[in-house]
């Protein structure tokens, strides 16, 4: 069965054709449009700016997709598209083209939620990959995965969140402010770095730990230091906000004492701060797992692209002898492949004879929709 993914939660408008075969999802094309140089210039996305470029995007996306897949509507059995959370405007516009399209070819269609779209960037092979990799890949539906926990870690998001089986969620902790990547984001800003933030802080880190320690395996001495905000609290929640005006003290302190933000300076403050961010994320996504027994950690969202994380990730849950998944790097940021394999498990899930619900009539949006 073919299924056409469509996610336009925020800034990137996406449309997405996997084939779901009865051992392995297929990812056949994978089409993005990303404004990211559009709201750069406000260091941030703004929604009706962003609702506007869909509008206008979408329809050459959406034969982008059906022409890399080499398939055309005829040859969809099931549309997925993304129905929360994000913002209202973004949501609005891939989902009226979503049901518009299910009514006009009368197909079934399933509204996902955005981050149950990120925890299904781990069952994805990337296109033209055929090897397995244990640590990419849980391509056999027959895995024993669960229980597992997911770290979902993105511009909006820091959770973690227990699955039991697909569609089945319990989120056991969050951020009580900003999510992991906003604190990258706003950082970065206050550096002077632009948007978005995370991969050019990951980028100065990794420069000061080969300047410093020559590889970035091996810790690097900072005189710079930031707190592990909440690390030691019994819960698994989180709390950004603290780590970043920390830095922000930080970078007013030097330059009250004069001390040039030089290329050495920046790069020690983003190293520091990456690490103090990341340091928090494993250590409690390695207390929850042994707490709850779960079987397999999973990491997903935009800043499951961040290499150190991935890393420090991996060697932690080895150690602790627990499996490890992470996506493809190609499938890390917004992306309607994961959408389309999100609500492929769902549509799978129901029996057919009660399918009829998969109907556009009854897909709503809802900008805050929680996982559980
Ligand atoms: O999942 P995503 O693409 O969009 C949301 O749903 O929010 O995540 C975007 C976030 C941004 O905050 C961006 O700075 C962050 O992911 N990000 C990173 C890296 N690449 C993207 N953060 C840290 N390190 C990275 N390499
Ligand atoms: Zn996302």
């Amino acid at each position: 069965m073919k299924i056409l993914g469509i996610e336009t939660s925020c800034d990137e408008t996406a449309i997405a054709i996997i084939e779901a075969k009865s051992s392995r999802i297929e990812v056949l094309s994978n089409a993005i449009s990303s404004q990211v140089k559009l709201h750069a210039k406000f260091g941030g996305v703004v929604p009706n700016l962003a609702a506007r470029e869909h509008a206008k995007n979408i329809g050459h996306v959406f034969k982008t997709a059906l022409a890399d897949a080499e398939t055309d509507i005829d040859g969809i059995g099931l549309i997925s598209v993304t129905r929360g959370p994000g913002l209202a405007p973004a949501l609005l516009t891939g989902l009226t083209f979503a049901r518009t399209l299910a009514w006009k070819y009368d197909k079934p269609i399933v509204g996902v939620n955005h981050l149950d779209g990120h925890i299904h960037s781990n069952w994805l092979m990337p296109i033209g990959v055929k090897t397995q990799n244990s640590k990419l890949k849980i391509q056999n539906f027959g895995d024993k995965i669960f229980p597992a926990l997911n770290l979902i870690v993105s511009g909006g998001h820091t959770e973690l969140v227990l699955m039991q089986d697909h569609g089945k969620y319990k989120i056991i902790g969050e951020t009580l402010d900003d999510a992991v990547g906003e604190a990258f984001d706003k950082v970065a800003r206050l550096l002077g770095l632009g948007y978005p933030g995370g991969p050019q802080i990951a980028r100065l880190a990794e420069q000061f730990a080969l300047n410093n320690a020559g590889s970035i395996r091996i810790n690097a001495d900072t005189i710079i230091k930031f707190p592990r905000p909440m690390i030691k609290s019994k819960d698994f929640n989180f709390s950004y906000s603290g780590l970043k005006t920390s830095v922000l003290y930080k970078v007013r302190e030097l330059k009250e004492n004069k001390t040039k933000l030089t290329d050495s300076v920046v790069n020690e403050i983003c190293y520091e701060f990456q690490k103090a961010a990341i340091e928090v994320l494993v250590q409690k996504t390695l207390k929850a797992a042994a707490q709850f027994k779960t079987k397999a950690v999973l990491l997903s969202g935009g800043v499951s692209a961040n290499k150190y994380l991935r890393e420090e990730l991996s060697k932690n849950c080895a150690k602790a002898g627990i499996r490890y998944f992470q996506p493809a790097m190609e499938y890390t940021g917004d992306n309607a492949t994961m959408i389309a394999c999100a609500g492929y498990f769902r549509y799978a899930q129901i029996p057919t004879t009660s399918r009829n619900k998969f109907s556009w009539k009854s897909i709503k949006m809802d900008a805050n929709l929680s996982l559980s």
